[in-house]
């Protein structure tokens, strides 16, 4: 049973703010400067405020900033990316307004490498036919942007209510269905303790992606999908769940590495570097003609299917010819990392393997961020703006979560002049999982439901979900389980209804795109049945 409450709205403490976003990432915390022009924000963070999946991102964020590029051939790459799936004015509202909103972020205090001529240092990642990439640090771009967003909240001084170990647990809703506040569980440190309500006119998730939802994952360890499964419970509409994107780099540890796994950057690809097999052989020449820089869909597949081939466990990048100076200067996270684990990419192929990177779709929102719940927003990973379609176009991420806080601040002042009434008596919470059943989602997401799926497979996945016994105590440990396990099972619905093979839905059973029936998103919705899954065509326009 997929539970609708995880915690009674009526325990606890009580607070009151206008706007509560929840999540410190680059959508979480561009909303919360913005909002706060327009009322109290309280803005809500699982752990610390740098830690999550921003300061992980390596890559960069891309735009159309050089002189020989363009929003229109930064819109050309993102659509093809997304196999037919994008919302089109979704993308044209980011590449266009994306240039300026990286200026506003530089204004901000943000440090971009610069070229020798003093311009923006441009690199090029997986799907672009342009050098669009804007990188800080070399490889530590997310880093420099949360450092940077970080110190202009603190510079704004009052406005922003900040709250860090808080698990949000459910949306609290009035009679009519609007938004109006959230449960939460604090988790110390001169907070209230416990689970209390917050109510406020508007909520915004920005509580980043569900790759903990797999074994092996470069997203951190608080990404556990609570965002899409709160909305679920909301009652919101989530869509596109089954285009799961699995980077096609990340350093290999063995058999059986589970967990946060080092990110070794499709920039490193953008400079130069080769993927070869244990051979040597350049298998990606031949195969598309970007080679290794296709869109990562292609390339995760590209090499799955040479260690397929091979009979091998991994394949290898070979970078030694970019030299030291190179590695040193533009990617010291890698190489450190690369280092810490017995390997140097200046003398050594670094050996590489697919892994859970990035969720495409999410709650479902209309161009200004608006979920299908009146109030409730959702931005950056935890959303499905359209932007992405198939599959996401490198660095378009944080991109995406810088524009749309900026069209969702615009929205919000329409919801503070609405109060919303008394939250609605709800049901009992019942449903929760034990802590330990969140290694058990793990393994059946990865063995049945990972990069390559097909209908027995999902068919397995979904029996041992569902078989998965509710037996756990409020807590956060049992929180997360529930909360991974609600999305797994959304991810297996999704997936199980697609028949066919499109960007990074990747069915063997189904190997072909089949525009004629599959043009067109899957909605989940959970309502007194459970979760539902609707198909919608898109319409002739749509790209
Ligand atoms: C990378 O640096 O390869 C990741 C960039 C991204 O996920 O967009």
């Amino acid at each position: 049973m997929i539970p609708r409450l995880l915690a009674a709205p009526d325990s606890g403490w009580t607070a009151e703010t206008d706007v509560i976003v929840i999540g410190s990432g680059i959508a979480g915390l561009v909303t919360a400067l913005e909002c706060r022009r327009h009322g109290r924000v309280m803005l809500v963070t699982k752990a610390l405020l740098d830690e999550g999946s921003t300061r992980w991102a390596q890559g960069g964020i891309a735009a159309a900033l050089a002189p020989d590029d363009s929003p229109g051939d930064h819109l050309a790459d993102t659509l093809t990316a997304g196999v037919g799936l994008c919302d089109a004015d979704a993308v044209r509202a980011l590449v266009t307004e994306g240039p300026d909103a990286v200026r506003r972020l530089i204004a901000l205090g943000t440090s971009f490498d610069r070229s020798a001529d003093g311009g923006i240092a441009l690199t090029r990642e997986g799907g672009h036919h342009r050098r669009r990439i804007a990188h800080a640090g070399g490889d530590a771009t997310g880093a420099e942007i949360s450092r940077a967003l970080l110190a202009a909240l603190k510079q704004a001084g009052g406005g922003v209510d900040v709250i860090e170990h808080a698990l949000v647990l459910d949306l609290l809703r009035d009679a009519t269905g609007r938004a109006a506040g959230i449960t939460l569980h604090v988790m110390g440190e001169g907070q209230p303790e416990g689970v209390g309500s917050v109510r406020a006119r508007a909520v915004v998730l920005a509580t980043g992606g569900l790759g903990q939802v797999f074994s092996a994952t470069t997203n951190p360890a608080v990404s556990t999908g609570d965002g899409v499964a709160l909305a679920l419970r909301a009652g919101a509409a989530v869509a596109d769940l089954e285009f799961v994107q699995f980077h096609p780099t990340v350093l290999w540890l063995g058999e059986g590495a589970r967990g946060r796994q080092p990110l070794i950057s499709e920039a490193v690809r953008g400079e130069g570097a080769h993927l070869v097999d244990a051979a040597g052989e350049r298998f990606m020449v031949g195969r598309h003609e970007l080679a290794e820089l296709a869109p990562r869909d292609i390339v995760a597949k590209g090499i799955m299917n040479r260690m397929r081939e091979t009979g091998t466990s991994h394949m290898f990048l070979d970078g030694r010819h970019l030299g030291a100076a190179m590695w040193e200067k533009r990617f010291p996270t890698i190489l450190a990392a690369c280092r810490h684990h017995g390997i140097d990419p200046v003398t050594r192929p670094i050996p590489v393997v697919p892994a859970a990177h990035y969720s495409s779709g999410g709650v479902r929102t209309d161009l200004s961020g608006r979920t299908s719940v009146p109030g409730l927003y959702a931005c950056g990973e935890v959303a499905c703006t359209g932007v992405h379609g198939a599959n996401r176009l490198a660095s378009n991420s944080l991109l995406e979560g810088l524009v749309f806080a900026e069209r969702i601040a615009s929205a919000i002042p329409a919801d503070l002049a609405s109060v919303p009434g008394d939250p609605a008596t709800p049901d009992v919470p019942r449903g929760l999982l034990h802590p330990s059943t969140r290694d058990d989602v793990q393994r059946i997401m990865t063995s049945y439901a990972g990069v390559l799926r097909d209908a027995d497979g999902l068919a397995t996945a979904e029996r041992e979900l569902h078989a998965i016994r509710e037996t756990g105590e409020p807590g956060v440990a049992a929180w997360e389980a529930t909360n991974l396990h609600t999305v797994a099972t959304a991810i297996v619905a999704a997936a199980r209804r697609r028949e066919e093979t499109r960007g990074s839905h990747w069915r063997e059973d189904f190997p072909e795109l089949d525009d004629t029936v599959w043009r067109g998103r899957l909605v989940t919705r959970l309502d007194e049945d459970g979760l539902g899954t609707t198909y919608e065509p898109l319409s002739e326009g749509a790209a």
